[in-house]
This record gives structure tokens, C-alpha cells and sequence, in this order.
């Protein structure tokens, strides 16, 4: 067994992976706790609290402890890197002895101080943060010291951040506090909007995944649902048909599309032309949404790529960057 434990750690608004070292094994979690209602003891993180969401017991609340990319509980989210790190490391002793942990692109410096405060709280010898957009380019193999401009998209569960880099630097990043989160919310809004039915925003996430899409890529299609009628206030199943899904989304759509525009509008005329030769790489859990690469070449004329498990592209460059932090060091804080 290693004597020394190295760590990477990405945490989501959504979902958090961590990444031990000496064994190669990736730990996904959803980015919920569970938490007795007069307590600060956690019951149950990840799936397991997740599967808790929604359904409101009186002594038990759940909390997601990230917000739009931050944290917006500060206690919750140390219990949550308590668990995290725990479970990731199964048991092992040793020392851990680097961690790298990934910031978003745009948190000030109060938020790092904040995510440093957090980590402090472990004994780890070193810490190391690298921004998210530069370990999602490395994990959908960019090679960040080619001199010809990438394009890169992360649509995350909080936010969308729409990356340019070139040279081992980010050209410029443009982060939206609009991702999967706010589809769900989007679809919860249509069914009970058209349907006068209410759902759970972890239904919403479910049919977004089973049924969602944004261009028609897939036959529309009926399927049910079970929820709340809210007239006759009991619960009831209804049928929904799949472009239904697909009208709820077209707002956040708009956004990020708008986001994208706003992003491509600011870049010299060389980046542009590497940015259309090559397309644009989508990365995390959004990129599997069905729809992205027909709206973004309908839109912008790019071609896309979109990697292998798109939500792991992050934890895949940090794992990189950990395997040598030599090379990588001047992507990194200390
Ligand atoms: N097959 C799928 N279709 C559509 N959306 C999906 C699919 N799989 C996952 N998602 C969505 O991807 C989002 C999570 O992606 P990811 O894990 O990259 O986000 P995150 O890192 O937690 O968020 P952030 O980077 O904003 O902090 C969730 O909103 C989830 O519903
Ligand atoms: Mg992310």
C-alpha cells in the first residue's frame, strides 16, 4: 500500500467526482446532503441523499451545498468534502499528500479564500487549484500549448462556461449561471404551467435525461408522468409528449446560444478562423443533452466533438495534471 495518497477532487453544483491516485478509481457523486433537521450530523451524501430529495420526511432536510458554481452553504459543503474524501480514499491510510482541486473560472478571491478555508480543514500537505476551464480542455485532449485558438464548452449542472484558449492561456472565458439546473426548473415550470401537474425537480431532471432533446434528433414521443394534479390535488400520471420537453428547454437554450454568440463576437479574426476549422468541444454532463452539435452548426456554422463520458473531462485533465505537476505547474495555484 503507498505511503502517500494524491487526490483530485471536482466538486459540481450537480454531481463532484474525486480521483485517488494510487489506485486509478474515480469516485462520481451527486452534490447533495442529508442532514437530521436539528442537527449539523450528515445521514446520508451523494446518491443516497439525493434519493432523499423531495421527499420532505419532518426530520430530515437535504441541502445542496454549491450553487451556480459556488458554495452557498459553507458548513454543509465542508461535511459533504468530509464524506467525499472519506469514501474516496475506501478505508485507506497514508498520508494524502497532494490534492488538486479545481476552482470555477470566475470566482473572486473571496471565493477561493473560501474553497482554500475548506480544504485547510484536512491534513493535506500540499494544495493545488487549478481553474476548471484548463482541466476540461486537457481531459478532452487540447493540447493547451498548441498556438491555434480551441473552443471550448462546459454545460455543467450550475453554470455554462464557454472557454477560448491558445497558447497554454485562456483568451477569455465567459461563464453563464445557466445549466442543467435551470433546465430542470425550465421543464418543472412547462408541465405545471400547460398541465396545471406538479412534479419534483429530480423528475424534471429524469425526463430531461430519458426524453429531453433540443432539435428534433429523436421521434417525438408520448410517455408518463407521475405528479401532483394541482386542481384536484392528489396524485394522478399524465401523458406528455416529448416536444413538450423540447419547448421547456429553448430558454436556457436561447441563453447559452446568446452566450456563445456574445463569446465568439469578441475574438480577432486568426482565432475565429482556428475556432471554425476545428468546431467547438463540449464537455460535461449538458453535452449528452440530445441536440447540442445540430443547434451549435445550425447556429454558428461549427462542427462538434464531443468526448468520451463528457461529465468525467474535468476529473480526466486534473488526473493529467496530477500525473505530472511539473509540466503543469504554471496552470496551477497555491
Ligand atoms: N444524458 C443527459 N442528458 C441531459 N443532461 C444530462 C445528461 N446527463 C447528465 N446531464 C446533466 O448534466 C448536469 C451535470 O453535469 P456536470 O456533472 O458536468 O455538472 P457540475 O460539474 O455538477 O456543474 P457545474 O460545473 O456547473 O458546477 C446535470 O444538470 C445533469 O442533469
Ligand atoms: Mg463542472
Amino acid at each position: 500500500m503507498p505511503l502517500f495518497q494524491h487526490l483530485a477532487i471536482d466538486l459540481g453544483t450537480a454531481y463532484s467526482v474525486a480521483y485517488l491516485f494510487s489506485d486509478d478509481s474515480f469516485l462520481w457523486e451527486p452534490t447533495f446532503v442529508a442532514l437530521k433537521r436539528d442537527g449539523r450530523f450528515p445521514l446520508a451524501i451523494g446518491r443516497e441523499a439525493k434519493a432523499m430529495y423531495g421527499l420532505n420526511p419532518s426530520n430530515i432536510r437535504v441541502v445542496q451545498p454549491l450553487a451556480d458554481g459556488v458554495i452557498s452553504d459553507f458548513e454543509v459543503c465542508s461535511l459533504y468534502l468530509q464524506c467525499l474524501i472519506k469514501k474516496a480514499l475506501k478505508k485507506k491510510r497514508g498520508i494524502v499528500r497532494n490534492v488538486l482541486f479545481c476552482l470555477p473560472w470566475g470566482a473572486t478571491d473571496v471565493e477561493v479564500r473560501a474553497y482554500r478555508k475548506q480544504l485547510e480543514l484536512f491534513p493535506f500537505s500540499r494544495i493545488f487549484l487549478v481553474r476548471e476551464p484548463y482541466a476540461a480542455a486537457l481531459g478532452a485532449d487540447i493540447s493547451l500549448e498548441n498556438p491555434s485558438g480551441s473552443l471550448v464548452i462546459d454545460l455543467g449542472g450550475g453554470t455554462t462556461e464557454i472557454t477560448v484558449l491558445s497558447l497554454n492561456g485562456i483568451v477569455q472565458c465567459v461563464s453563464l449561471k445557466v445549466g442543467g439546473n435551470a433546465m430542470d426548473l425550465s421543464i418543472k415550470q412547462e408541465i405545471e404551467n400547460r398541465h396545471r401537474f406538479s412534479i419534483g425537480l429530480k423528475t424534471a431532471e429524469e425526463i430531461k435525461i430519458r426524453h429531453g432533446s433540443i432539435a428534433p434528433v429523436i421521434e417525438d414521443h408520448d410517455f408518463e408522468i407521475k405528479g401532483f394534479h394541482r386542481l384536484y390535488r392528489f396524485p394522478r400520471k399524465k401523458q406528455i409528449n416529448s416536444s413538450d420537453i423540447r419547448q421547456a428547454l429553448e430558454v436556457p437554450v436561447q441563453k447559452i446560444l446568446s452566450g456563445i454568440a456574445y463569446s465568439l463576437e469578441s475574438l480577432t479574426p486568426e482565432l475565429i478562423s482556428d475556432i471554425s476549422a476545428k468546431g467547438a468541444v463540449l464537455v460535461g454532463g449538458g453535452a449528452l443533452l440530445k441536440g447540442w452539435p445540430e443547434r451549435i452548426k445550425k447556429r454558428f456554422n461549427l462542427s462538434v466533438q464531443i468526448p468520451e463520458n463528457p461529465h468525467f473531462c474535468v476529473i480526466r485533465g486534473m488526473k493529467k495534471i496530477l500525473l505530472d505537476l511539473k509540466k503543469y505547474q504554471p496552470l496551477l495555484e497555491e
